[in-house]
């Protein structure tokens, strides 16, 4: 692996052995899953994972059992209501806080769109929020336009040379005027992982409300929102083996002081049903409950975590020096995600070969994380690798075996 030019040397940490271990039986993992039964190796999860039967046939079952609405006496509608109630513990479960501080929604940016306005209804001009230059930006378009909007300041905290967030920086933006500290938890783009209950207390300690992303994160490494101290924080279940919506948890005490944007005759409790704008998508929620199921059965995300770890650990120990990999050298710090390039083969080229060689990975030029791709220096594009934990070593090794192919035609 070459490092880009400039950037800092850094040493691996974890040793062979430690990254070998495997968690969970993938095989058996794998056999769930219809998309993953052909020779196509799909390293795309960052964009969106593979799902496994059991939440498509949770989808339709809905569809054909229990299509209503909620709030009515007959069979269908209780069952609607209790599929809600379910989803609302799982998200809770999932992301340790308590089932009425769960909102769900149509994907993380809509939702984010939707709590930053309610949030920021009572800030005023020159109020400041601040971003991180990791973030994808669903976590940042929200907060341009509500400072639009209402003549705000959003100011961006620069990073590290390493693509790491830069703390001094932070701390000298953060003021009388902050009202919000909102950051990626991890990077969809460089993989790299912020110290979030170190961000959070910053926030905090300068009466800003502490405010995360955790799309990327959650697919990789287990959230307990109050241990890392967020007001609210977002996620997306399609990155995470379940269908397409977004999900979010905000702390009870702070929504209670939000006017929500909702319906008049809609209902106001559970807390987090108060900012559902209208009719959720039961069969989604179904779906996610489904894909709750599953991750529980194969022991949660701290499990596969170690697994996902070893994948990435394989990766970086196989490529040659023709491959740049963008931001972290090792997997101390960062998630399994990682942005590359080949030398002499432009990023498309490689994504277009390696499709051939029944590979997924996707070439772009952002990654939808603007302030980042400024800083990252490649030329036009970078190729996303993003494993997950039903990728396999043989695949890992084929990816090793095609990046450096791409060199010889
Ligand atoms: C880190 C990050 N934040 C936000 C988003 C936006 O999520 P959604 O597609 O649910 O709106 C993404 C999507 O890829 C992401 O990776």
């Amino acid at each position: 692996m070459r490092a880009p030019a400039g950037a800092p040397a850094q040493e691996r940490t974890l040793p062979m052995t430690e990254v070998l271990r495997t968690t969970i039986d993938v095989a058996a993992v794998r056999d769930r899953f219809s998309a993953l039964k052909g020779d196509f190796a799909f390293l795309d999860a960052p964009g969106g994972s593979q799902v496994p039967d059991e939440v498509g046939d949770a989808i339709a079952r809905t569809l054909r059992e229990a299509s209503a609405n909620m709030g009515a006496v007959y069979a269908t509608s209780q069952r609607i209501g209790r599929i809600l109630a379910e989803a609302e513990q799982n998200a809770a479960t999932f992301l340790g806080c308590d089932p009425a501080e769960v909102m769900f929604g149509a994907n993380m940016t809509s939702l984010n769109f939707t709590l930053s306005r309610t949030a920021g209804r009572g800030f005023q001009p020159g109020d400041e929020i601040l971003v991180s230059s990791l973030d994808h930006d669903g976590g940042v378009a929200p907060w341009l336009e509500l400072a639009h909007d209402k003549d705000l300041v959003v100011r961006h905290i620069e990073l590290n040379p390493d693509t790491t967030l830069d703390l001094d920086d932070l701390r000298s933006k953060l003021g009388p005027r902050t009202k919000v500290v909102a950051f990626a938890w991890a990077s969809n783009a460089v993989g790299t992982v912020v110290d979030a209950r170190r961000v959070c207390d910053l926030a905090h300690e300068a009466g800003a409300l502490a405010w995360i992303d955790a799309v990327h994160y959650a697919a990789h490494e287990p959230i307990d929102v109050r241990a890392v101290g967020a007001d609210v924080l977002l996620c997306s279940p399609y990155k995470f083996c379940g269908p397409h919506l977004g999900m979010a948890c905000g702390r009870a005490e702070l929504m209670e002081t939000w006017r929500p944007y909702k319906a008049r005759p809609a209902p106001t409790s559970p807390l987090g049903r108060r900012f559902a704008t209208g009719t959720h998508p039961y069969e989604l929620l179904a779906g996610f409950n489904a894909a709750m199921d599953y991750l529980a059965s194969i022991g949660g995300i701290a499990a596969v975590a170690p697994y996902e770890r070893s994948l990435g650990q394989r990766f970086l120990d196989g490529i040659s020096d023709a491959v740049t990999v963008y931001g972290l050298p090792g997997m101390e710090g960062r998630v399994p995600t990682f942005l590359v390039n080949v030398e002499g083969v432009p990023a498309e080229e490689v994504a277009s070969k390696l499709a051939d060689a029944q590979i997924g990975v996707w070439a772009h030029d952002s990654w939808y994380s603007l302030n980042l791709y400024k800083r990252l220096g490649y030329a036009d594009k970078s190729v996303r690798i993003g494993f997950i934990h039903y990728n396999t070593t043989d695949e890992v090794d084929r990816l090793i075996a095609a990046l450096e192919a791409t060199r010889g035609s």
